[in-house]
């Protein structure tokens, strides 16, 4: 299944944010959960992949800016959703915290990447964690320091890319 879906994203908005084999685990770990908080969206590679993980019928919320050379593919991946899962996107900033449940099986966190921006989301998200709590890109300078700062955990990062990504993830 993650194949199709990893194909899919790369077919549909080619992904260069991402590497496939740290993905991958992340999509197991995820798979059959009942709900999704993800905050950073971008064209939706990563709401694809990884809301698709989640059990039919599960809530899946996401926040992003909307930026321009994105919103319109954000959108398309809400629609290919929607059919099967409950998916509302919240478009603006996350250091505004939308109106929405306050617990999720799961949440991602990958929107803006300075210490301050992923400390304020940490600060704001990371309760909503029921099970599983996600960051991004734990290879690159700000993410990292939240992700040390707060306690570590399982790393998942493919070492042989040299690219600044890598996932940190915390079982609650
Ligand atoms: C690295 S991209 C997310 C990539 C996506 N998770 C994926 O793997 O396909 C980061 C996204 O976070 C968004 N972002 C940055 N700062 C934000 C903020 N303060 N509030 C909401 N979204 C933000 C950006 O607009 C961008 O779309």
């Amino acid at each position: 299944m993650f194949d199709v879906l990893w194909r899919e994203i790369c077919e549909w908005h080619p992904t260069e944010v991402q590497n496939r084999y740290e993905m991958e685990a992340v999509y197991s770990l995820i798979l059959g959960c009942g709900s999704y908080l993800e905050i950073g969206s971008s064209n939706g590679g990563s709401l694809w992949v990884f809301g698709s993980a989640v059990c039919l019928g599960g809530a899946i919320h996401a926040i992003d800016l909307g930026e321009l050379h994105s919103l319109e593919y954000l959108r398309d991946i809400e629609q290919k959703l929607k059919p099967s899962r409950n998916v509302t996107l919240h478009i603006g900033d996350s250091r505004v915290v939308p109106d929405m449940p306050l617990e999720f099986d799961v949440v991602f966190i990958d929107g803006g990447h300075s210490y301050e921006q992923v400390r304020d989301d940490y600060t704001n998200y990371a309760c909503m964690a029921k099970k599983l709590l996600i960051f991004h890109d734990i290879k690159s300078p700000g993410p990292n320091k939240v992700w040390v700062e707060t306690g570590e955990g399982l790393v998942i990062a493919d070492m042989s890319d040299k690219r600044p990504m890598g996932y940190g993830v915390r079982f609650i």
